[in-house]
């Protein structure tokens, strides 16, 4: 045996990953709990767009695949490209970013009962606003849910018109988890985000994907449901295989969510599935000593301790937040005295200074396309402040509406939107509206 098969053996061996040869051509997979599995891009595109044709546990998996695309594709007829692009997006995520993340516990998923006093306050909301649910709304090209098949409704934990809804309720529910994430994690926690009660119908799939930052250290509860079958949640573990994880209402899932790639990647089959979203990022403070130590300061660069330096996405962070921009964690002072014309638009415009704004595009219009060092525009500062209305004056002036920062190479309005204030603030809705491209 050479040096590299050793290796391989042992890393086989360490991980706990048992391969069999059943025939030349075939083999068998176990994962840690000894159940038949597989890796990526087996039961839905993972990491690439094509299917692993060598091994196919699960028979030919691609033709729904295809159907999946097509609903997409015929739903947005306008922009079927949109749902390849969101594909390519989410594959390119699902490759670097697990790779880039700081991980916090051994085996990135975990399965518990929810605190009692959290599932009772979330099955009560459930069922009292169970006739207010809405439709949820995706974005254009949208593929995280088969939308288009299989629609989605939110009973809204944010919603103040539903009678017990809003903050107070979201932060008990934040309390009342926070401490089972901390001892899983070690690390002392703050609310990152909420997301729900989502409830998926027959036929939904949930493509598998790693959440966007800062969704770091997160749990999902399952609240309610009336299914014909488990309908389970896709995991892929550290050795790379897949893990069904079931799960029953008052069940909750512990996940690192930043890295570990989940989904449910086989359509529900049933009336529905309800399910609520619960996210916190580090502080940077330990909670107990570490095998493996980890960043507990964002450094001079106030870069998120969960990134590791040196990776992809420290390079992708160190480009959106260049160091000239620090203007940004100060926005209250005023630009150095000889700033130049565009330095003091792009100013106005992260600061949401509306009058100068406006008082720039009449003067200068030259400005609205000009790029600073780092490829940024005016109007992405803008998305960035979230100022609907300074975006709106740019754009009213001729400013571009699909240009990407770093000279075309980085992101676009939508995707900086997105990252710095979410889906639902009302520059991502009018971005959209405006046919803005991801
Ligand atoms: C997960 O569940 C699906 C659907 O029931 C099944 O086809 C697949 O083999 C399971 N995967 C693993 C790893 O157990
Ligand atoms: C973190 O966990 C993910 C998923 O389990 C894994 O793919 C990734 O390689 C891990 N990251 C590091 C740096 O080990």
């Amino acid at each position: 045996m050479n040096k590299i098969s050793t290796m391989k053996l042992l890393s086989v061996l360490v991980t706990g990953l048992v391969v069999r040869a059943t025939s030349a051509s075939q083999k068998q997979v176990l994962n840690a709990f000894g159940e038949l599995s597989y890796g990526v891009d087996v039961s839905f595109p993972v990491h690439h767009l094509k299917f692993d044709q060598d091994h196919q546990p699960l028979g030919d998996r691609r033709k729904a695949y295809e159907e999946f695309m097509e609903g997409c594709r015929q739903y947005y007829p306008d922009a079927p490209d949109s749902c390849d692009l969101t594909e390519e997006d989410r594959c390119a995520m699902s490759v670097r970013q697990p790779a880039s993340m700081q991980n916090y516990t051994d085996t990135g998923f975990k399965k518990v009962q929810a605190p009692k006093a959290v599932f009772d306050l979330l099955s009560n909301y459930w069922e009292t606003h169970y006739d207010e649910r809405s439709q949820e709304k995706w974005p254009r090209g949208n593929t995280y849910v088969n939308h288009w098949a299989a629609p989605t409704y939110m009973v809204n934990v944010e919603e103040t018109s539903l009678r017990g809804g809003g903050y107070e309720l979201k932060n008990k529910i934040w309390d009342g988890v926070k401490p089972i994430l901390e001892e899983w994690t070690g690390m002392e926690l703050e609310p990152s985000s909420m997301y729900g009660i989502r409830q998926y119908t027959n036929g939904a799939i949930l493509n598998p994907h790693a959440d966007r930052n800062p969704l770091i250290s997160s749990c999902i509860i399952n609240v309610a449901q009336d299914v014909e079958e488990d309908w389970p949640l896709e995991v892929y573990g550290r050795d790379g295989l897949a893990y069904n994880v079931t799960m029953k209402p008052g069940d909750m899932v512990l996940y690192e969510s930043h890295s570990l790639i989940h989904g449910r990647p086989f359509p529900l089959k049933g009336k529905y599935f309800a399910n609520i979203f619960i996210h916190f990022k580090p502080t940077g403070k330990l909670l107990r000593e570490r095998d493996t130590p980890v960043l507990t300061d964002e450094g001079e660069e106030h870069m998120p301790i969960y990134i590791l330096r040196g990776s992809p996405d420290e390079k992708k962070w160190l480009r959106e937040h260049p160091p000239q921009k620090s203007f940004r964690h100060n926005v209250k002072e005023s630009p150095a005295a000889a700033a130049s014309p565009l330095e003091e638009l792009s100013h106005a415009a992260a600061i949401g200074d509306i009058d100068r704004v406006s008082h720039f595009v009449s003067n200068h219009k030259d400005l609205l396309h000009k790029k600073d060092s780092n490829g940024w525009q005016p109007i992405h500062e803008a998305a960035r402040g979230g100022h609907l209305d300074v975006v709106k004056i740019l754009l009213e002036n001729g400013g571009d509406v699909n240009e990407r920062t770093n000279f075309g190479e980085g992101d676009s309005l939508i995707e900086i939107v997105f990252d710095s204030h979410g889906y639902d603030h009302p520059l991502f809705d009018f971005l959209e509206s405006v046919g803005a491209e991801l």
